[in-house]
């Protein structure tokens, strides 16, 4: 090693363990999901994450269709035309085959009762 940058290598390292430290204190949780990062229930992320537009027609309908689950994780994965993709950071691997099993299984709701 460059004897003229070894001094620096004490300062580099400090740097680097400030970043570790700094890192370790925000742990990256939302008051949406419980501490380990996953929805309370494939229904919650479905209604935080997807309802907003699947249920007010910004997206079409998907449920009572029997969507198979890797359609439904693969385009949320990827987006679809006008339909953003959802990194992990958005939904996590077992949330998001949580709702895709959701989605597929689900019935649309019953109407409202005449009054
Ligand atoms: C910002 C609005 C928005 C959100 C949020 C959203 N979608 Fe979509 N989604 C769309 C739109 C718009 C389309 C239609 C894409 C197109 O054809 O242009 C779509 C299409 C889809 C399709 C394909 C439907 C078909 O008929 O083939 C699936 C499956 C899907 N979305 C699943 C999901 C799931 C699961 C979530 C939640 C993780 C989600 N989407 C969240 C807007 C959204």
């Amino acid at each position: 090693m460059n004897p003229r940058i070894l001094p620096l290598v004490p300062v580099g390292a400090a740097f680097i363990a400030m970043l570790a430290v700094s890192a370790g204190a925000a742990p990256p949780t939302s008051s949406r999901q419980t501490p380990s990062g996953q929805w309370a229930s494939p229904q919650v992320a479905w209604e935080k994450t997807c309802a907003r537009c699947h249920t007010t027609g910004v997206g079409p309908e998907l449920r009572a269709r029997a969507l198979p689950p890797e359609y439904i994780t693969s385009v949320v994965r990827n987006g679809l035309l006008a339909m953003p993709a959802f990194p992990h950071t958005a939904i996590d691997d077992a949330s998001l085959e949580g709702v895709a099993r959701f989605v597929s299984t689900s019935k649309l709701p019953k109407p409202a009762a005449k009054r």
